[in-house]
């Protein structure tokens, strides 16, 4: 059944566990992370972005979350709004059925600007008065997600969501999950070494638990980076550069500090990726003009990786 995202999240803190939200934009997509689910017994968070809207269409890629929920009427289902730049645009999805919205006011309308702590608290509690009257949750972001490996320390604090700020941006917008800045950013490309304390502050999020102890936080840019994929992907044809994503025990370790959603794009990419390069380099395979076979062995990889991740961060179990 379609839920919303604080009915989800407060069954996952009452019960210590964090669910991973998907970025969606097609149909294997959404069925590998749907028969992952089914095999683990595990409720499910689907997020469209700006970008998946202009891939798939925002009513195809409604309707293939739609699908999903009538196919497994026993898993529940949260489709969100992923990263939408303007209260208007948090209106047209809580119109078209999403049970979840992000209105991200970190940054300006162009999703380009770091935007003032006024303007954020002004266009997330617009949107938290229009979604909390039709029933739907709302994700608000505070702090700058980005590279702090390419910043000067000096410069850390001014990235990372301020404690202060955190509160009293909660208490004023009333939001039912909070993104965090701890150090991740979007894509592959987030840490150029394995990532220690300094660029990852995990820590920021046992202050701000004990700051906002009711409060549910959301990792963004929170893809691990396989290095097995990325060594197939480049085996096969592919030139990644050397990377490193975060690892999923850091993850857990944020699990224990209140994160609850752990927003995951680019290890499905590079599970598809990898997937696809090494059935099409297949000697075995070159004759082959069935692209369902391509998609089957895409599917295959992205099912069996979010499994791990329904398992490694607890919501196995508690569909
Ligand atoms: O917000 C982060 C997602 O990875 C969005 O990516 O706009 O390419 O779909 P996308
Ligand atoms: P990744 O690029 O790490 O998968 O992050 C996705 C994300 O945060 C979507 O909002
Ligand atoms: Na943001
Ligand atoms: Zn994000």
């Amino acid at each position: 059944a379609l839920i919303s995202l604080r009915q989800l999240l407060d069954y996952a803190a009452e019960h210590n566990f964090a669910v991973p939200a998907f970025n969606v934009s097609n149909m294997e997509q959404v069925q590998a992370i749907m028969q992952a689910a089914a095999a683990c017994d595990s409720p499910v968070i689907m997020q469209g972005s700006a970008g998946a809207n202009k891939y798939a269409g925002e009513i195809f890629l409604r309707h293939l979350i739609q699908a999903a929920v009538e196919q497994y009427p026993h898993i529940p289902v949260v489709m969100h709004r992923d990263h939408a730049p303007t209260p208007s645009i948090c209106a047209q999805a809580i119109q078209s059925g999403f049970s979840s919205v992000m209105m991200d006011g970190s940054l300006l309308a162009d999703m380009k600007t770091p935007a003032s702590f006024e303007y954020n608290v002004r266009v997330t509690r617009t949107v938290v008065n229009m979604a909390h009257a039709c029933g739907v949750s709302v994700e608000g972001e505070i702090g700058c997600l980005g590279a702090l490996e390419t910043l000067a320390s000096a410069d850390h604090s001014q990235l990372l969501t301020d404690p202060d700020e955190a509160v009293e941006f909660v208490k004023q917008t009333q939001i039912d999950a909070l993104a965090v800045a701890i150090g991740t950013s979007h894509g592959a490309y987030k840490f150029s070494k394995p990532p220690t304390g300094e660029v990852l502050v995990i820590n920021r999020l046992k202050t701000l638990q004990q700051r906002l102890p009711n409060t549910h936080f959301v990792m963004h840019g929170s893809s691990s980076v396989p290095q097995e994929w990325l060594k197939i992907i480049n085996e096969y044809g592919g030139d990644i550069p050397e990377t490193y994503g975060v690892p999923v025990a850091e993850i857990v370790a944020g699990i224990k500090y209140g994160v609850r959603k752990v927003n995951i794009d680019t290890d499905l990419r590079m599970a598809s990726t990898g997937a696809i390069r090494r059935y099409i380099a297949e000697p075995a395979n070159a004759a082959d003009l069935d692209a369902r076979k391509i998609y089957q062995a895409a599917r295959d990889a992205m099912q069996a990786l979010c499994q791990e991740r329904y398992q490694a961060f607890g919501s196995a179990g508690h569909a």
